[in-house]
């Protein structure tokens, strides 16, 4: 019999648990000297630093906008275990000191949280006294992260700040045992780590990340997590460091030499924590059973034995050494892992990893093999090396090709626009040594109009509707060629942040964004942020998750697909079709202030953890959009900064993640980023999006803009917001964000681009189709038109009493200094009887005052006595330093229900206004303004009747 499933808005339940069980997984344990952890039974601990109080669940910026119910701290978790102690005094000294230094939120501009906390001073009597009480210190450093902005190579920013330092120096002076758990999206310097016994890399783990660390710690779960990246000794050891940071571009010197493929060739000796390492409180040993080639794979069976005495698993990782040939290799390369089940002590398990062979070709952008722009197995021995690092590994296969193999023939694409040097490596005696060699540079040529699509001639409305197509009576052709052009074009445009249309608070509406769209049948779609739970800005909670990096440090797919399974299902509680993330970009660097939410230096692990996630969300009919396409490696400058990158980077390294995604599958949206790759802004950038993502890899599905970005046509070319045939010619089909469609389609250069055919009907209409294949598969199609949405073999049944209400914390409503301007007060007027805890400052004198918003949450009331119901414009003028590409937003709250969420934006100092219609109730209403952060200055707001 089949069930239904009912879903709820807000967070799913019990989802909280899986999110707890994946920050387990992901966690690495890089050092453990005299089996420091797991901590004995009836330990004591002298439990240091701040951050045990505020765990950090996530960097910050839309990929850490979740709302959540709660986040467990780390002095929580392990206050409530039973089987240990901790010194209550040293909790006391710390209660008593936060209370002169809270938690600091900074401006509480939107993504500028500061990225750490000041931290206080340990005095050599406090760490006596707390030694007289146990020998055991555990410490937890914290960082945040977040987008927008790059991590700083200077205290409390990549490196620990003086109090930090001078704290694991004197605990290290009183303490036999040092434990020091780390709260950060990604690495932070580690040249204190003698200070250390143990250290464990708990990244940011989401809502329950306190409960996972304490698991970990207790012995609970033993860590089985394996670093994603690699960990140098000094940043300036990273290849790209002579070029990261600068704003105008970057040249990607190193060329397909990035994290171990660099270090492994070149500096092994500049690596503190191999790519791939983790230790565990258990030991594995691993036999090679068989490996074979069959077909066009390699195959390696290996038994991995648990012969320790804690259950745990293991990773099993196969690395191929490709000979040097006439392109240059890296000496390890990363071609496929897995991980055990949990393994008891004495249990062992065969895990089979197998890979093509073609997957070992290298790209030749120069010709220099004889065959330019294929994928080629230069001839000589490809050896196979299978072990639990990258480091850590023995040779167990060879494969030795007498002659050349071409895998593909491909077309130059991409090639730089200025050649650069780059990186390639030179034998000498038994080491490899950095030699350059200029990258190709690219022939200008003119506008390519080759494979431009066919117009379908216009047949006027026949009567078909999107859902008849679903049903196979009607082609998605002869659908799309009913619409007049005029109609057609706003379906290039997603309405949003915050759009009235779609679930409150979130990214964008799409698809059916007009009357006449709809009128076809053509459902309205909607997309929210991600990656680390899903964000709505209308204060509505949903799970927060663990970061990029902790998932990938799990390596564990089938943990992906479950997790995100989860995550589909609470998507579809909360009617979104999509989801912003998972961000999939290299970490290039250490100091990139997105690797919080990217997940490894390698492709292969990134484009497969990936791949699995995306198949998790299709089991619940919802989809993860990969972004930012491509080479999003740096915050700073990051609508500018040029990716100056070699065409055999960008198909070795940098595309290969979002490659492997799209062709297992179950990947229907992809991002686009805010930068240029070789001078053409990635938004509107052809051989990036219609030859590679489309032609090469046969993609089908949506390809949207980032948020506001700019587009240009050409080297050289201007960048604005407005060049949006440059997008659809790019076959981008979505631009992302604008307030209303209908104007974009006149307010961008679309319409008159039409007109002068820069842009051809073909072209939209090959837009518009990808958009309406896409909505073919989603829920919303099956909703409007009253059909069951089956999932995992159960209907969907979506419930409206899901929703919580919005209620303000009493205390807060006093904080702030409305601004107000009433412009029509014929049918409004202030409230005369004001209650004490909301009157404070709502004076009509006030009118013209600004308000400032500062710190996160603040409110504005107002107490109105609505003389007639009715639909209202709500507008608020306000003006920001920030800019454009800041996400600030202000929720418009009726009694304790939210009505509406006004979407504002950085504006640069410049006057910027937003609107809303709400219906007012008549009567006498507290009318608030909610600012979930601050940043910015609110000049007035009008209330006036509709
Ligand atoms: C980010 C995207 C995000 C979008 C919508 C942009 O600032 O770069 O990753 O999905 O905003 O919030």
């Amino acid at each position: 019999m089949q069930t239904n499933y009912v879903l709820k808005r807000g967070a799913l339940e019990g989802f909280d648990h899986m999110t707890r069980i994946a920050a387990t997984e992901g966690a690495v344990l890089v050092k453990n000297n005299n089996q420091a952890l797991p901590l004995a039974q009836g330990s004591k601990i002298a439990l240091f630093g701040r951050m045990q109080f505020d765990y950090v669940k996530s960097g910050t910026g839309s990929g850490g906008s979740v709302n959540v119910t709660h986040v467990i701290n780390i002095y929580d978790a392990l206050a409530a275990e039973a089987d240990i102690t901790l010194y209550d005094t040293l909790t006391q000294t710390y209660h008593t000191w936060l209370e002169e230094h809270p938690f600091n939120e900074g401006t509480g501009a939107w993504a500028s949280e500061p990225w750490s906390q000041e931290e206080m001073t340990i005095s050599d009597e406090l760490a006596q006294q707390a030694a007289a009480f146990t020998d055991t210190a555990v410490v937890v450093i914290g960082r945040s992260a977040g987008e927008d902005h790059d991590n700083a190579a200077e205290q409390g920013g990549f490196f620990l700040s003086d109090i930090e330092t001078a704290m694991l120096k004197t605990i290290r002076s009183h303490f036999k045992a040092v434990i020091v758990l780390l709260n950060t999206g990604h690495f932070i310097d580690m040249s204190w780590e003698a200070e250390a016994d143990a250290i464990l890399y708990l990244w940011q783990g989401g809502m329950e990340g306190g409960a996972a660390a304490a698991d970990l710690v207790m012995g609970r779960v033993c860590p089985s997590g394996k670093l994603s990246a690699t960990a140098a000794l000094e940043i300036s050891d990273y290849p790209s460091d002579p070029f990261f940071g600068d704003r105008l571009g970057n040249d990607y010197g190193e060329d397909i030499y990035v994290g171990y493929r660099y270090f492994e060739t070149f500096a092994a000796e500049r690596v503190r924590y191999p790519f791939g390492y983790g230790l565990s409180y258990t030991t594995f040993a691993l036999e090679t059973q068989s490996a074979c080639e069959r077909g066009d794979q390699i195959t390696v069976r290996v038994n991995v034995t648990n012969i320790g005495s804690h259950a745990g698993r293991e990773v099993a990782q196969l690395y191929f050494s490709a000979p040097q040939g006439k392109l240059g290799r890296p000496v390890k390369e990363l071609c496929a892992y897995e991980k055990t089940k949990l393994l008891a002590p004495g249990e062992a398990q065969v895990l089979e990893l197998s890979f093509p062979v073609a997957s070992m070709a290298a790209y030749d952008d120069t010709g220099a093999t004889g065959h330019c722009s294929c994928f080629v197995l230069e001839e000589g021995m490809y050896t196979v090396f299978i072990g639990t690092s990258c480091r850590d590994v023995e040779a167990c296969y060879t494969l030795t090709l007498d002659d050349l193999r071409v895998v593909s023939q491909l077309r130059a694409h991409l090639t730089p626009n200025k050649a650069f040097d780059r990186m390639r490596p030179t034998k000498t005696a038994d080491a490899f040594t950095v030699s350059w060699e200029r990258t190709p540079e690219r022939v200008p040529s003119a506008y390519d109009t080759q494979g431009v699509p066919a117009a379908l001639p216009i047949t006027g409305d026949l009567g078909i509707k999107l859902w008849d197509v679903k049903e196979g009576r009607h082609s998605l052709d002869a659908f799309i060629a009913q619409i007049p052009e005029e109609e057609l074009l706003p379906i290039c445009f997603g309405e949003g942040m915050n759009s009235p249309k779609v679930t409150p608070g979130t990214g964008a509406a799409f698809g059916g964004v007009t009357d006449e769209l709809q009128a076809y049948g053509i459902p309205l779609a909607c997309c929210s942020d991600g990656p680390s739970g899903i964000r709505m800005d209308d204060g509505q909670t949903a799970t927060g998750m663990p970061n990029g990096m902790l998932l990938a440090c799990s390596w564990d797919r089938t943990l992906q697909e479950e997790l995100y399974m989860l995550e589909g299902k609470e998507l579809q509680g909360n009617r979104i079709d999509v989801l912003l993330g998972p961000g999939i970009n290299i970490q290039r660097h250490p100091l990139c202030g997105r690797n919080f939410e990217y997940f490894s230096e390698d492709p292969y692990l990134c484009g497969t953890l990936a791949a699995a996630q995306q198949r998790g969300m299709a089991k619940f009919g919802t989809t993860g959009t990969i972004k930012h396409f491509v080479c999003n490696n740096q915050e700073s400058n990051r609508q500018n900064c040029d990716a100056r990158v070699s065409e055999r980077a960008l198909r070795e390294i940098y595309l290969r993640p979002f490659e492997i995604a799209v062709r297992d599958g179950s990947t229907h949206c992809v991002m686009t980023a805010y930068s240029p790759i070789n001078g053409v802004w990635t938004a509107s950038n052809r051989e990036l999006v219609r030859d590679i993502l489309r032609g090469e890899w046969g993609f089908e599905g949506i390809v949207m803009t980032d948020w506001w970005a700019r587009m240009n046509t050409m080297p050289g070319d201007e960048p604005t917001r407005e060049k949006v045939h440059a997008m659809v010619r790019a076959t981008n089909d979505l631009y992302m964000v604008c307030d209303d469609a209908k104007k974009a389609v006149t307010t961008s250069d679309l319409s008159d681009m039409r007109q002068s055919g820069a842009v051809t009907l073909g072209e939209v209409q090959f837009c518009a189709r990808n958009i309406c294949r896409f909505l073919l598969q989603t829920a919303v199609l099956y909703r409007d038109n009253q059909k069951p949405f089956i999932c995992q073999g159960e209907a969907l049944v979506w419930s409206d009493g899901g929703a919580t209400p919005f209620t303000t914390d009493p205390a807060l409503l006093d904080k702030n200094a409305p601004a107000l301007t009433l412009a029509d007060l014929l049918t409004i007027e202030l409230f005369e009887a004001i209650p004490a805890a909301l009157s404070g400052k709502i004076k009509k004198e006030e009118r013209t005052s600004a308000l400032r918003i500062s710190g996160r949450n603040a409110y504005a009331v107002y107490a109105l006595d609505v003389k007639e119901a009715g639909q209202y414009e709500v507008t608020l003028v306000y003006a920001s330093e920030l800019d454009k590409l800041a996400q600030i937003s202000c929720q418009v709250i009726i009694g304790d229900e939210m009505k509406a969420v006004l979407s504002l934006g950085g504006t640069n100092g410049k006057l910027g206004s937003s609107r809303q219609r709400i219906e007012l109730p008549s009567g006498k209403v507290y009318f608030k303004l909610r600012f979930p952060s601050g940043g910015y200055i609110v000049k007035t707001l009008d209330i006036s009747k509709a």
